[in-house]
């Protein structure tokens, strides 16, 4: 064997989220989410109800086997297992006193799972999944109310699995409420009609009940480390000019006030700027000053693609990516349309890392691509050699990230078994080291398969990174 690349206490898994794994959309007391409204994904709008065409209703049907597939996990070696709670199965309405038993006690069976093989729980509390109920009568995150019914939900989780969950996640992609406003932020005012003053209140919002459940976790119990989650995409000036270098500059600070919160404690001066810019005047108060300070322990993030900026409108016209840049001329693609950037996530890395100086982890990376099922010596899986490549050529770069100094705690690739994709909300778009028998008609034996990353990804593990 070669020699390890990754320290001891590296974490290594996969991740997901509970409307892309689940489905039981109405078993056990659970809610309505906006997930159960958004048939076509969470980039697309909003339907009345559940509809038949709605994958995300049944899903993977991890509701009723998640013993077997995390089973599954524990064999390729997993020692970290991300996955979101359903807001809507612990408080189905979003806004009661009272959570839902049969709810919780369903996480409980999972993590006992988990536990039976020493896989480590990180726990998304909100992964666009807003009780619907909370988009329809609040408005979502645009309503102050919503700070304390998510506090509500956040401590009845740390009460309940803190002594057993050590690393928790307050939001999915907090960053992507810029560009989602329903999927991200429960808000059900359609993006078109969307004041700015409006997203950024709702944003002020989140940011102060991060901060806040963040606090609650820690006076819980203070072994709990919360960290904060965003989208990282490196961008790049698209041409040596120094408007674009600004461009850049400015659409980095739109992306990162996020976590520089987070951080930080505070609103950093250039957001400043940009509300007195906008005339944008939000409504904040000495308490709301005071929550800030609640900072994160940790910074996690999702890498699957970098992208250019330019200050040329010119060069900007058809830039359709959710957020928002231009295509890189000398990178490769998904089938999706994805740019494949493997040092970007280095590049990443260490500008976190320079800039907070607090402990990363990357929970989300992958490939989703079309997969064929053929036999092999009688089995079904998966010749997905270009997954392989795809992951092994970004572990890479977290080692020379490693090498730089960075302190990154772990690995969870997305998502470790097909699952509902979240933009789009197909089957066919897989991620997984396991096949899951489901087509985008809904037909589908359910039945897992292991594929040929799957064992690639079991030596990866086994070796510390040795075999990369
Ligand atoms: C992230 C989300 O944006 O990307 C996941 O946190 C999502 O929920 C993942 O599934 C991959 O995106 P998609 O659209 O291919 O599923």
């Amino acid at each position: 064997m070669t020699h390890a690349r990754f320290p001891e206490t590296f974490l290594w898994g996969g991740a997901t989220a509970a409307n892309q794994i689940e489905g039981a959309y109405a078993e056990g007391g659970k809610g309505l989410s906006i997930q159960d409204v958004t048939p076509q994904g969470i980039m697309c709008d909003r339907v009345a109800g559940p509809t038949a065409d709605n994958l995300k209703l049944e899903a993977i049907d991890f509701y009723h086997r998640y013993a077997e597939d995390i089973a599954l996990f524990a064999e390729m070696g997993f020692t970290v297992f991300r996955f979101s709670i359903a807001w809507s199965r612990i408080f189905p309405l979003g806004d009661e006193d009272v959570p839902n038993e049969e709810g919780l006690a369903f996480y409980d069976r999972v993590l006992d799972e988990l536990e039976r093989y020493g896989i480590e729980p990180l726990v998304t509390l909100s992964h666009y999944e807003t009780p619907l109920h909370l988009a329809e009568k609040y408005d979502g995150w645009v309503n102050r109310d919503l700070i304390g019914f998510y506090e509500r939900y956040a401590r009845t989780c740390f009460e309940r699995y803190g002594h057993r969950v050590k690393h928790w996640l307050t939001f999915n992609e907090i960053n992507s409420v810029l560009h989602i406003p329903f999927g991200s932020g429960g808000i059900n005012t359609p993006k078109s009609e969307l004041s700015e003053q409006d997203l950024y209140q709702a944003i002020h919002h989140e940011l102060v009940a991060s901060a806040r459940v963040t606090r609650a976790a820690h006076e819980i119990d203070p072994s709990i480390k919360v960290g904060c989650m965003v989208i990282a995409m490196p961008l790049y000036p698209l041409t040596p000019n120094p408007d674009d270098v600004v461009a850049v500059m400015d659409a980095d600070h739109a992306n990162l006030m996020f976590s520089d919160v987070h951080v930080r404690g505070e609103y950093p001066g250039y957001a400043k700027r940009f509300f007195r810019d906008k005339g944008i005047s939000l409504d904040i108060t000495a308490q709301d000053l005071e929550d800030l300070r609640h900072t994160v322990d940790f910074v996690s993030f999702s890498y699957y693609m970098s992208l250019c900026q330019s200050a040329d409108p010119e060069a900007l016209a058809g830039a359709g990516n959710i957020m928002g840049g231009v295509r890189n001329p000398t990178l490769r693609e998904s089938e999706w349309g994805w740019q494949i950037d493997p040092q970007g996530l280095r590049v990443v890395l260490n500008q976190f890392w320079d800039r907070w100086q607090k402990p990363l982890f990357i929970v989300e990376n992958g490939l989703g691509a079309k997969d064929r099922l053929i036999e092999v010596d009688g089995e079904l899986t998966v010749e997905d050699d270009y997954r392989i490549d795809y992951l092994n050529d970004h572990l890479l770069q977290v080692a020379e990230a490693l090498e730089d100094g960075v302190d990154v705690l772990g690995y969870t690739m997305w998502g470790p078994i097909d699952l509902v994709s979240a933009s789009t909300a197909q089957m066919s778009k897989r991620y997984g080291f396991i096949y899951v028998d489901r087509a985008d008609d809904g037909s589908g034996t359910l039945t897992r398969h292991r594929k040929k990353s799957f064992g690639w990804y079991a030596d990866v593990i086994r070796s510390r990174g040795g075999s990369l």
